[in-house]
């Protein structure tokens, strides 16, 4: 069992769907990155056997900013407990890369306390009923409540104007989770991956347009204090930034 700190100070961002291969970990690899960037040092926590986020760090370049790397799947610990211990105190953003398949009492575990949920979805017609069925347990069996604004879809690998993308998006809608932004599909990300960094790393002409949609992720992610403010306040008016207004990821 998964236990991660709950510290009020804590932005925990767990990205998790059980579709293998939608993005989670070059998701969480490029928040990181971006993240250490922007610093202070953020942490990983690799929770899929795989590996993927631990071997991504194994890879950072020393010059490169910190990440604090936690390698979960190894459950050669004993005391539970020493999970929350490995997080290091001064930790302001923990990400945290789910693998493939979970049981509903690590979703619990995983879920818990996180100010951030994010769910990358391929737009395949498989992908999204995966998606759906992902979303499902996260607001059932995960209990996480629409209304404290936490949950997110980022379409990954997407081509715009194409039936299964506009599936995506209604599917959404009717859930009244917001897309908060588009990824293409580029080499950009690939190319990252194998170098140990993310794409704010690469040179800036390369990659404009998908930092933009990064930013769109991390200004949403950002909002977290806001939104949980206000669901521990529900009469609270709130005027302005990410809290009240309606996530629209620019799609042109
Ligand atoms: N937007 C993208 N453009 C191009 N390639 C991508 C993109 N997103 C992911 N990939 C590539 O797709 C593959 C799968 O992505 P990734 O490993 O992030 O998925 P995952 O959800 O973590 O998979 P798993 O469930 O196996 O852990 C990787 O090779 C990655 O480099
Ligand atoms: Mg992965």
């Amino acid at each position: 069992m998964l236990i991660t700190p709950n510290r009020e100070n804590l932005n925990k961002i767990v990205i998790m769907n059980p579709k293998g291969g939608c993005g989670k970990t070059t998701l969480a690899t490029n928040l990181a990155s971006f993240y250490a960037v922007r610093g202070p040092v953020p942490a990983v926590m690799d929770c899929d056997p795989q590996g993927s986020t631990m071997s991504w760090l194994g890879k950072r370049p020393p010059t490169c900013p910190s990440i604090h790397g936690i390698a979960a799947y190894k459950r050669n610990m004993q005391a539970t407990r020493s999970w929350q211990l490995r997080v290091p105190g001064e930790t302001q953003t923990l990400i945290v890369d789910s693998p493939a398949s979970l049981n509903h009492d690590d979703l619990r575990e995983l879920t818990r306390d996180a100010s951030n949920i994010l769910v990358p979805v391929l737009p395949s017609a498989i992908d999204i009923h995966a998606a759906s069925r992902c979303i499902a347990d996260l607001l059932l069996v995960a209990k996480i409540d629409r209304r404290d604004r936490k949950l997110a879809v980022v379409a990954n690998r997407t081509r715009k104007n194409t039936k299964s993308f506009d599936k995506l998006m209604r599917f959404l809608d009717s859930l009244g989770i917001p897309i908060i932004a588009v990824l293409r599909d580029s080499q950009n990300y690939v190319q990252a991956a194998e170098a140990g960094i993310g794409i704010c790393e690469l040179p800036p002409h390369k990659v404009k347009k998908d930092i933009r949609q990064m930013e769109l992720i991390i200004e949403w992610l950002d909002g977290w204090r806001d939104r949980r403010r206000i669901s521990m306040n529900p009469g609270t008016v709130h005027h302005g930034g990410n809290v009240t207004s309606i996530h629209k990821p620019n799609f042109g």
